[in-house]
């Protein structure tokens, strides 16, 4: 069931092509796809509405303006709730509008309306195939991001002309609606992640250590993120009580210099995030015995050193990943501090939060954070630890596929 629960908007045009459309809405049907069918006019010319509907087991949509089916469920919501809009067949008429922009029809208003991901599967004569016209329309097509399946060469259905123009089988329609969605799925496939989490230990002595309230909850969850968009990741994690997250590489550190070697070995990535609240200070020289209280004397005073910043070694290092989030645990001038950090470790994101003691932030569920980039900031709203995580994955994976 590779297409199990996946909802499909399928477009049709009005060309003979559309026969196949009814065998299309079959083959996605059984595997698991809900079928959501609009009709062009001319479409109904080839075949029937009751055809269609009977199917694919749903209402069919043909009209844009059918005051029933506006109220019901609006040429809007048509174009959201759905994973893929396929046009099949596409025609040489409902191509040039969709590369101009017209909404003059359910199915063009639908075309333009939508923010998923798009397949056509063109069906036209091999002449207009090659027109100018139509050469043109799908470069833009093309380049505004919308996926192509064929047209394959053969014969045509209608003139016997052969050339490029026959729509593409239905099951190849089917492996390329796969194909496409485990990719929107899996944005990050083939990019290697490192994220950092929890805090660190820095020893006093064997029983004694100096640690901070981070639970490891937002690093962990941003970890499970990444790898659910398709990253490899490499999750180092200092002393925690939460389990290691599904799918990742976890591996355990205690100090700040063990966390920065397992860091450097994890080495070539494409993305760092770096969320470990990292003690800034390790004691000089930690006690190989346990330190006993003397009656009567004052404590021997700590001498503290400096650990390394592994967000700075990592954002200013030969092998940098290509994308580097910091966070910024603020508890005041959050958007200074945050900015000040950015520049200073050379990150390409900070994502700044308020741990003062009254948000509940350190060592809770929710999250409310400020993303300050390069080109900007954008305040998210209270949301949980695990959206934080899904929402920075998807920033993430937005950054590498706008280029
Ligand atoms: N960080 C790090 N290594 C350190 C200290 C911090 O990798 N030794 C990283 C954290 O994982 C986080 C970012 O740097 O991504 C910011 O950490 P934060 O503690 O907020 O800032 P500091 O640089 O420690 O500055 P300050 O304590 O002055 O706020």
């Amino acid at each position: 069931m590779e297409l199990h629960g996946k909802r499909i908007l399928l477009i049709i045009a009005g060309g003979i092509a559309a026969y196949k459309s009814l065998d299309l809405i079959r083959r996605l049907r059984e595997r698991g796809a809900s079928v959501r069918p609009v009709m062009s006019r001319a479409a109904q010319e080839f075949i029937t509405p009751l055809a269609v509907g009977a199917l694919s087991a749903s209402h069919v949509y043909t009209d844009l303006f059918s005051r029933e089916d506006e109220q019901d469920v609006g040429h809007i919501r048509l174009a959201r709730e759905c994973d893929l809009v396929i046009v099949a067949p596409a025609t040489a008429d409902l191509m040039a509008k969709m590369a101009h922009g017209l909404a003059d029809d359910l199915a063009s208003a639908v075309l333009l309306a939508t923010d998923r991901p798009v397949l056509v599967a063109p069906a036209m004569n091999p002449v207009m195939w090659n027109a100018a016209p139509t050469r043109r329309n799908s470069a833009v097509l093309k380049a505004d991001g919308i996926h192509f399946i064929g047209p394959m060469k053969g014969e045509m259905a209608e003139s016997g002309e052969a050339g490029t123009g026959r729509m593409a089988e239905p099951l190849e329609i089917v492996a390329a609606a796969v194909t496409l969605l485990s990719s929107q799925d899996k944005p990050l496939a083939g990019k290697r992640a490192i994220v950092t989490s929890g805090p660190t230990h820095e020893p006093i002595d064997p029983v004694r250590y100096i640690a901070n309230r981070s639970s490891g909850k937002q690093g962990h969850a941003i970890a499970a993120a990444l790898a659910k968009l398709g990253a490899e990741v490499t999750l180092i994690s200092g002393p925690v009580t939460i389990a290691d997250p599904a799918g990742v590489k976890t591996l355990h550190v205690e100090t700040a210099q063990e966390m920065l070697s397992a860091v450097l070995s994890a080495l070539p990535a494409d993305i760092a995030v770096m969320v470990a609240a990292v003690a800034d200070w390790r004691v000089t020289a930690s006690a190989g015995q346990k330190i006993k209280k003397q009656p009567g004397e004052p404590p021997a005073p700590l001498l503290l050193a400096e650990n390394p910043d592994i967000l700075k070694t990592l954002g200013h290092h030969a092998q940098r990943p290509a994308f580097v989030v910091g966070f910024a645990a603020e508890t005041q001038d959050i958007e200074a501090n945050g900015r000040r950090k950015l520049d200073a470790k050379g990150a390409d994101i900070i994502i700044a939060n308020d741990v003062s003691p009254a948000t509940g932030i350190m060592g809770g569920d929710r999250n409310r954070v400020t993303l300050i980039a390069k080109d900007g900031i954008a305040q998210w709203p209270d949301l949980g630890k695990d959206e934080v995580a899904m929402r920075l994955a998807e920033t993430i994976a937005a950054r590498f596929t706008s280029v």
